[in-house]
C-alpha cells in the first residue's frame, strides 16, 4: 500500500471540503486505489473560524513554511486562491521537490505557463482538474483522453453564476437586476459577483483551456471579454422568437492558422445540446480531428464537485509517482497555431438591438449605415413598444467583420434617432 503526505494550504470552502472528503472516504480511496492518503498539515491564516470538519489540532498551522519545507509532505495543496501568496506557494512547493494540487484558475491565468515549466523541468506533477469546469474531468481528457488528437474547437459554458442568471432571467422573464439578487439569495452568486458577471472567471478559465488545447499562453487581458450586464431580459425572449437561447460562451476556435479566443455572451440554436444546458450547470463543448465532437456537462462549482477533482487529482499524483519514479511531462502542450486572432478580424453573425425613436425614416438610416459597412441584413423586426416613442428594432445579420460592426454601431449610435445603446450578440452556429 503507497501512503502519500499531503499539506493542504487553505482552509477555506474548498480546503475543508477536501479534507472531508480525504477522511471520510479514506478506507474507500484506500481500497480502489491502492493509495493511503494522509492529510498531514493543514495550513491556514484563520484557525479560530469554526470549520465543517474537525481536525486534529497538531495537525493545524498558520505557517505556509511549515508545509513547504516538511519533508514528510509529498504533495502540497494550494486552495487559498487569487495570484499571490498562491503563486509562490506553488512555486515554491515545486522547487521543493512537492507535487502541487490546484483548483486556482486566476493563478493558472496569470502564470500558468511558468509553473507548467518549472513542473515539466523537474519531472514534477501540478494537478489543477477543479480550476476548470469543477467537477468535470475536461482536464485530464484534454490532458489524456484527446492526447493524439488536433484540436479544433473549445467552447463552453464555464461560469455556473452567469448561466443561473441568464437561465433565471429566460424561464421566468426577470430583469437581470433581479435574477442576480435571486443567485446572490441563494449562494450561487458572491456579494461582489463582478468577476462571474463580467466573464473574467470564464476568461480565466479559457487561458487555461487554451494552454491545454493549443499551446497557446494567453492571459485573461488577452482575451476579448464581455460579460451579461447589457443583456435584457426582452433579448433573451426575442432569441427565443427566431429559436436561439442567450449563454455566456467562452470560445477558443482555430482558424486558418490563428486562434479566436473570446468569452461573450452568443446566441446560439436552440436545438443545439448546449443551449439547454441551464442553472449552475457548465457544458464543454471540445472538437478534435480524431474523436470529432464531444460534450461535458456537469455541476461547475460548489465544495463536492471541486473537492471530487482536487481529490482526483491527489490519486493521479500518487499513481504517477508510485515507486518514486519522476513524471514524464506532467503537462503536456504544443503550440499548433501561429497567432491570436484580432478581434477586429473575427467573423460572426449577429443579433442586435436598436432601441429608437418611433419616426417614419428610422430603418432607412439604420439599414443605410450597415450598408456602408458592408453588413447585410437576414432579418428585421420591429418589437411592440417598451417606452413612449421608443420602439425596438431586432435585426439578425450576415456574417460580418467585426471591425465593421463596431464601426458601425458607434455611427449609429450618435444618431439623435436612437435612444439608448444598441445592444449586439454575436451568433455561433
Ligand atoms: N468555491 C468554489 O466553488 C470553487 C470552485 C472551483 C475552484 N475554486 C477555487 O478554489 C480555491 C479556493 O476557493 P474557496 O472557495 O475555498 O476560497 P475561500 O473559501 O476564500 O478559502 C480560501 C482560504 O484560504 C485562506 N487564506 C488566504 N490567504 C492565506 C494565506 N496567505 N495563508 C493561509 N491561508 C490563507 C483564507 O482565509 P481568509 O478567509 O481569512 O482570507 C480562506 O480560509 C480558489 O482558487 C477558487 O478559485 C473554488
Amino acid at each position: 500500500m503507497r501512503k502519500i503526505n499531503v499539506g493542504i494550504i487553505g482552509f477555506g470552502t474548498i480546503g475543508a471540503g477536501v479534507v472531508k472528503v480525504l477522511q471520510s472516504k479514506r478506507a474507500f480511496l484506500r481500497e480502489k486505489s491502492g493509495i493511503d492518503v494522509v492529510v498531514t498539515r493543514v495550513c491556514d491564516k484563520d484557525l479560530k473560524t469554526k470549520r465543517p470538519v474537525r481536525v486534529d489540532k497538531k495537525i493545524l498551522t498558520k505557517s505556509i513554511a511549515k508545509v513547504l519545507y516538511d519533508p514528510k509532505i509529498d504533495v502540497v495543496v494550494e486552495l487559498v486562491g487569487g495570484v499571490y501568496p498562491a503563486k509562490d506557494i506553488v512555486l515554491e512547493g515545486l522547487r521543493q521537490g512537492k507535487h502541487v494540487v490546484t483548483a486556482n484558475k486566476a493563478l493558472l491565468s496569470d502564470s500558468g505557463r511558468e509553473i507548467f515549466d518549472l513542473a515539466n523541468a523537474l519531472g514534477l506533477c501540478v494537478g489543477f482538474e477543479a480550476s476548470v469546469g469543477g467537477g468535470i474531468p475536461i482536464i485530464r481528457a484534454l490532458k489524456e483522453g484527446f492526447i493524439a488528437n488536433r484540436l479544433d474547437l473549445i467552447y463552453g459554458i464555464i461560469n455556473g453564476t452567469s448561466n443561473f442568471i441568464l437561465s433565471k432571467m429566460a424561464d421566468e422573464g426577470l430583469s437581470f437586476e433581479k435574477a442576480l439578487a435571486i443567485a446572490q439569495e441563494m449562494g450561487y452568486a458572491e456579494r461582489d459577483p463582478h468577476l462571474d458577471i463580467s466573464g473574467g472567471d470564464s476568461a480565466h478559465k479559457l487561458s487555461v483551456l487554451a494552454l491545454l488545447g493549443f499551446g497557446v499562453t494567453a492571459k485573461a487581458r488577452d482575451i476579448y471579454t464581455e460579460g451579461i450586464e447589457d443583456i435584457e431580459a426582452s433579448d433573451i425572449r426575442y432569441a427565443k422568437e427566431s429559436g436561439y437561447a442567450i449563454k455566456l460562451l467562452a470560445i477558443a476556435k482555430r482558424a486558418a492558422g490563428q486562434l479566436e479566443l473570446r468569452v461573450h455572451p452568443t446566441l446560439i440554436p436552440a436545438s443545439h445540446l448546449v443551449s439547454n444546458v441551464n442553472g449552475v450547470y457548465n457544458a464543454i463543448f471540445v472538437k478534435g480531428d480524431l474523436v470529432g465532437e464531444n460534450l461535458f456537462y456537469g455541476q461547475g462549482a460548489g465544495v463536492l464537485p471541486t473537492s471530487s477533482a482536487v481529490v482526483s487529482d491527489i490519486i493521479a499524483v500518487a499513481k504517477n509517482c508510485a515507486g518514486g519514479c519522476k513524471s514524464e511531462k506532467c503537462v503536456p502542450f504544443i503550440r499548433d497555431v501561429q497567432r491570436l486572432k484580432q478581434m477586429d478580424d473575427i467573423k460572426t453573425r449577429y443579433y442586435i438591438r436598436f432601441s429608437a425613436v418611433d419616426k417614419p425614416g428610422v430603418l432607412a438610416k439604420i439599414s443605410g449605415i450597415l450598408a456602408k459597412y458592408r453588413i447585410s441584413i437576414a432579418s428585421v423586426t420591429q418589437k411592440p413598444r417598451k417606452s413612449a416613442n421608443v420602439v425596438p428594432i431586432v435585426m439578425m445579420t450576415h456574417e460580418a467583420l467585426e471591425r465593421d460592426m463596431a464601426k458601425a454601431i458607434k455611427e449609429i449610435d450618435s444618431l439623435k434617432i436612437m435612444k439608448r445603446k444598441s445592444v449586439r450578440v454575436r451568433i455561433e452556429a
